[in-house]
């Protein structure tokens, strides 16, 4: 797949090689081990040998903040003051462990973000100042959910903590992202760094919608660099470990103190590696293997550079509802995965167009305020069970200035239709109607639960066109805004009384034909499915951090 890019094309050749390798192919999937080695089954937590621990606080969910609230600009909770007890609350609702599953002699724990396969390759890192309760000085933290407490990596004076949080309010704390691509690259082999990009993904998103929880924002720091980032975690150490790419790092400050435009002056970052570093990080499994991804890795990191990211020229508007009696923090906590859909229940008109709406950028609104690019993902959805709605395909176009391009580009739709009732801040169009449950079955690696629930969908990236203008550092950003739409996807699933499903497993290519897209201006990131769920009796169900 040669592309003719005026720009960036050497550098994007080996990302278009990657995403081509890892496409599956209805005669073929992605390079993968085949099995599962178990002697070799990756240690899903972390830890930091060595390193002194903070125990936080378990803060049970209470009935306020509502849920709806928090998508509301403002009606948003008021905010929580920079404390031991609301640093907690913001990991427990975000990272934590939610639960534990057993069945024989297994026993696996479950996290308030989502991840593939549940082999959770993204660890959380804490940058802050002094924080009443937790600590007297800056620090640089490790967040170890296994236990709920942070893992103290380095402590710092007064004067580097001012010079590294620059322009930002003295109440900023820093959260950073690493993903360890062993952890998915272990069951999922070349494509896993696919995976742990929509992992990191649901992460930002489960971070921006805790923080709101607490009356507080965020903001994904994109002008520093891969490498400052590991500086700033101290990722950057040696050690034989399993490795952890810096991904990502985010302010994080109450809502009543503007965040400034840009990040963290770049300078201070350098001094972090003269800090006096404890801790050492475990071996996660005893043998690897490469899958090519480190060298993906390598060519998709940022350099450290300004970035003018376009506007959304014309952003979506607020849909104003009545706001539900739901509790925010129980919604995010009893977040799971349907691992098999009923087949039969329905979802009504509006709380399906609730629940799109819900997936826009509407200016100010979380999580999307949270990154600085403008939408780059359109929803392709496959309509099963919902009441007095054709079933079919339709089209939410989540930046209205691609509308054009979009049906020239989808050359297999129907003329394009407003759907009936449908509100004038949902861009939301049929395509073609019939009845798509097997297509959406067989189109995600013939899982049932893909034609079983309400509604399906494929997310649509505009690819080479941001790639180009940004370069191969971008690739790994659509996942993350596939990510965060998915998290929410979950939460308004919860909120609607059904259940989410993540769908990482597609075959690429076919999706492309169905919709009729001929080249790679529009690829297809990520699946989910939506709907009534059935238990699997055989699982038990024990609560996360019963011995506290
Ligand atoms: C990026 C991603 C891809 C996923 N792909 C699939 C999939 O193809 N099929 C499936 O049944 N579940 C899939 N899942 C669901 C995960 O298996 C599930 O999130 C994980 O087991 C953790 O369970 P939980 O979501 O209940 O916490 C995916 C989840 C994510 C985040």
């Amino acid at each position: 797949m040669k592309h003719n890019a005026p720009d960036n094309s050497d550098r994007l050749q080996p990302v278009f090689d990657y995403h081509q390798a890892t496409k599956h192919r209805f005669d073929a999937y992605a390079p993968g081990p085949g099995f599962l080695d178990w002697e070799s089954q990756p240690n899903p937590f972390r830890r930091y040998t060595g390193a002194r621990l903070i125990p936080l606080d378990i803060v049970p969910p209470t009935d306020e903040p509502r849920y709806d609230a928090i998508f509301t600009p403002g009606r948003t909770p008021s905010c929580a003051p920079l404390t031991a007890r609301s640093i907690s609350q913001l990991f427990y609702d975000s990272l934590a462990l939610s639960a534990w599953k057993s069945t024989g002699d297994s026993r696996w724990a479950l996290r308030v973000n989502a991840s593939s396969g549940n082999l959770h390759p993204t660890e959380g890192y804490l940058i802050c100042g002094p924080v009443e309760g937790l600590c007297e000085r800056p620090m640089v933290c490790h967040y170890a959910p296994e236990v709920h407490a942070l893992e103290v990596l380095a402590e710092f004076d007064a004067a580097l903590w001012d010079a590294l949080r620059g322009g930002y309010p003295r109440h900023t704390v820093f959260i950073g992202l690493t993903s360890i691509h062993w952890r998915e690259a272990w069951k999922y082999g070349r494509r896993a760094y696919r995976y742990c990009m929509h992992d990191a993904g649901h992460a930002i998103g489960a971070i921006s919608l805790a923080a709101a929880g607490l009356g507080w924002h965020t903001r994904l720091l994109d002008e520093l660099g891969a490498e400052d980032l590991a500086l700033l975690m101290g990722t950057f150490r040696p050690h034989d470990a399993e490795r952890e790419e810096a991904d990502v790092l985010m302010a994080c400050a109450p809502m009543d103190q503007v965040l400034p435009a840009t990040g963290p002056p770049g300078a201070p970052v350098a001094s972090f590696t003269a800090l006096a570093w404890q801790g050492s990080p475990n071996h996660l499994s005893p043998s690897h293997v490469e899958w090519g991804i480190g060298e993906l890795a390598e060519c998709v990191r940022k350099p450290r550079a300004a970035v003018r990211y376009e506007p959304l020229q014309s952003p979506p508007t607020a849909w104003p509802r009545e706001p539900r009696p739901l509790s925010l923090r129980r919604i995010i906590r009893q977040r799971r995965s349907a691992v098999a859909m009923d087949g039969q229940t329905r979802l009504s008109r509006d709380t399906f167009y609730r629940m799109l709406h819900r997936t826009l950028a509407v200016a100010g609104a979380v999580p999307f305020n949270t990154l600085p690019w403008k939408s780059r993902i359109h929803l392709a959805i496959f309509v099963h069970r919902v009441d007095d709605l054709p079933t079919g395909l339709y089209l939410l176009v989540r930046d209205a200035a691609q509308t054009g391009t979009l049906q020239e580009a989808l050359t297999q739709a129907d003329p394009w239709r407003r759907p009936p009732a449908c509100p004038p801040q949902l861009p939301l169009y049929c395509l073609i109607e019939a009845d798509a449950r097997g297509a959406a079955r067989q189109i995600s690696c013939h899982q049932a639960i893909a034609g079983d629930g309400c509604f399906s969908l494929a997310m649509l990236a505009e690819f080479t066109a941001p790639l180009k203008r940004y370069g191969p550092w971008f690739y790994p950003r659509l996942y993350w805004e596939a990510g965060l739409i998915g998290q929410v996807l979950y939460l308004e699933a919860e909120a609607a009384g059904l259940r989410a499903t993540g769908i990482g497993c597609y075959f690429d290519d076919p999706l492309h034909e169905v919709l009729g897209l001929a080249d790679t201006a529009f690829q297809d990131l990520y699946h989910f499915t939506v709907g009534g769920p059935l238990d699997d009796e055989r699982l038990t169900t024990l609560p996360a951090y019963a011995d506290r």
